[in-house]
């Protein structure tokens, strides 16, 4: 069995919870590679686990004894239940069943793992695993918006081939794939809803932040127009998380059904057109640009000044002339002395190689990839999930709300970008 990278989960408190399902044999091999990365592992199972998985197998890879029952006074009075909630920096449910995350979706605590699911204001980490059937379950599905909703991290599930020998989304995430994403999840993120942020995190003070959201509007006539599914959420959510980390926030927005968020200044526009002639009013006073809207490609090439009638002449189909909108982000990261540029790229496939190849072509600073083929994220869902990508590395932003991945995505601007977002705006 492989271990983790040492040192990578060094000081790390990780609570296991693991469910019943086929997946908790590869547990042994998953707590040795979070201790072999330095983590402190303690395992809890669930009445299913033990039957897929031995405690005394755990109990060697982990160090310690495995906990399994809220009534175990022995194991009560050495660390109970709420000192074991306290001690976790994170709790990891890896397999969680379907049962398991309905559990928590409805806040149930009938055992000792729920229990300390309710009890802990550690991370929450699920990676699923079931039959495919049951993971598309709108039941299913319904309760893991509502974890992700919640700040809950999901990691998975991976698609293949299942033990019931069907195919599909429902296999757990390898253990060496969940140790690597434990490294990107901040531990002391408590999960307490879509707001649980720092108010303290004042680290875009004084940084000028410019973003683009929702869709464009490219008129055929007066009364149709080509468009897209953007709904503006995480635009929207970028511009309220710049605003709390104490940025001057410019939300130049297409049309979309959101409220302005708090005290952030919004300009609406329609095309493509209007929204770079928006931006570039505002560049010169623009330290950060975030370019999240889906702008059209192409406007119709001649709008016609009355509404296209059905003639004899039109009757069999008409055809639109397209010409090319500029591209805003390319712009304004081509301007001189020019803002820090981060764009997103929406892919259905090869998402790491378009994503890489827009962020070199358009000289971006980093890009946010979107996996839009993934049904559960993107255009009007309120999770996401992202891969950030930059000049000389990337990271993985496992699915959260869109506030909470606007966080994670803004600390990754001022973690990379600071030196040159201060000498932009120097503190008075
Ligand atoms: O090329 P693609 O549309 O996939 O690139 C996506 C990124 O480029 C996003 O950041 C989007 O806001 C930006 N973009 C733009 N102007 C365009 C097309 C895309 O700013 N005309």
């Amino acid at each position: 069995m492989d271990q983790g990278t040492p040192g990578e989960l060094a000081g790390r408190h990780i609570l296991l919870g693991i469910t019943g399902g086929i997946a908790a044999y590869k547990t042994p091999d998953l707590v040795r590679k979070l201790r072999g990365a330095g983590a402190d592992v303690c395992v809890v199972t669930s009445a299913g686990a033990q039957q897929f998985v031995s405690s005394t197998a755990l109990q060697a890879v982990s160090g310690r004894a495995v906990r399994h029952s809220l009534w175990d006074e022995a194991a009560e009075a050495a660390m109970g239940h709420i000192e074991l909630a306290r001690w976790a920096d994170t709790v990891l449910i890896a397999p969680a069943t379907a049962n398991c995350i309905a559990k928590l979706a409805r806040g149930q605590a009938d055992d000792l793992l729920t229990t300390l699911c309710l009890a802990t204001t550690a991370a929450l980490v699920v990676a699923p695993a079931m039959n495919v059937r049951m993971w598309q379950h709108p039941a299913t599905q319904s309760n893991v918006a509502l974890l992700a909703e919640r700040g809950a991290h999901l990691l998975g599930p991976a698609e293949g081939e299942q033990a019931c020998g069907e195919y599909g989304p429902g296999r757990m995430v390898e253990p060496a794939d969940i140790c690597k994403a434990l490294t990107s999840i901040d531990p002391g993120q408590a999960v307490l809803g879509p707001h649980a942020t720092d108010p303290a995190d004042n680290s875009l003070a004084g940084v000028n932040v410019l973003i683009t959201a929702g869709p464009t509007r490219e008129p055929i006539d007066p009364v149709r127009y080509i468009s897209n599914r953007s709904s503006g959420k995480q635009g929207y959510a970028l511009a309220t998380e710049a605003a709390r980390m104490g940025a001057t926030v410019t939300l130049v927005s297409g049309p979309t059904a959101l409220p302005v968020p708090p005290g952030v200044k919004r300009i609406d526009v329609l095309s493509a057109q209007d929204m770079l002639t928006a931006v570039e009013s505002q560049l010169d006073q623009t330290d950060l640009f975030i370019g999240v809207a889906a702008v059209a490609d192409y406007r119709v090439a001649a709008v016609a000044n009355e509404k296209i009638k059905k003639t004899a002449s039109t009757r069999d189909g008409i055809t639109l002339d397209l010409v090319t909108n500029p591209d805003i982000i390319a712009t304004v990261a081509a301007t001189a002395g020019g803002p820090i540029t981060v764009g997103f790229a929406a892919e259905t496939h090869k998402g790491l190689e378009h994503a890489r190849g827009k962020l070199e072509r358009k000289g971006l600073d980093m890009i946010a990839l979107n996996d839009v083929s993934d049904q559960r994220i993107g255009f009007s869902s309120d999770a996401n999930a992202l891969t950030i990508l930059w000049s000389d590395g990337e990271q993985q932003v496992p699915m959260q709300t869109k506030a909470a991945i606007a966080r994670s995505l803004l600390s990754k601007v001022v973690e990379l970008f600071n030196p040159r977002l201060s000498v932009r705006s120097p503190t008075p």
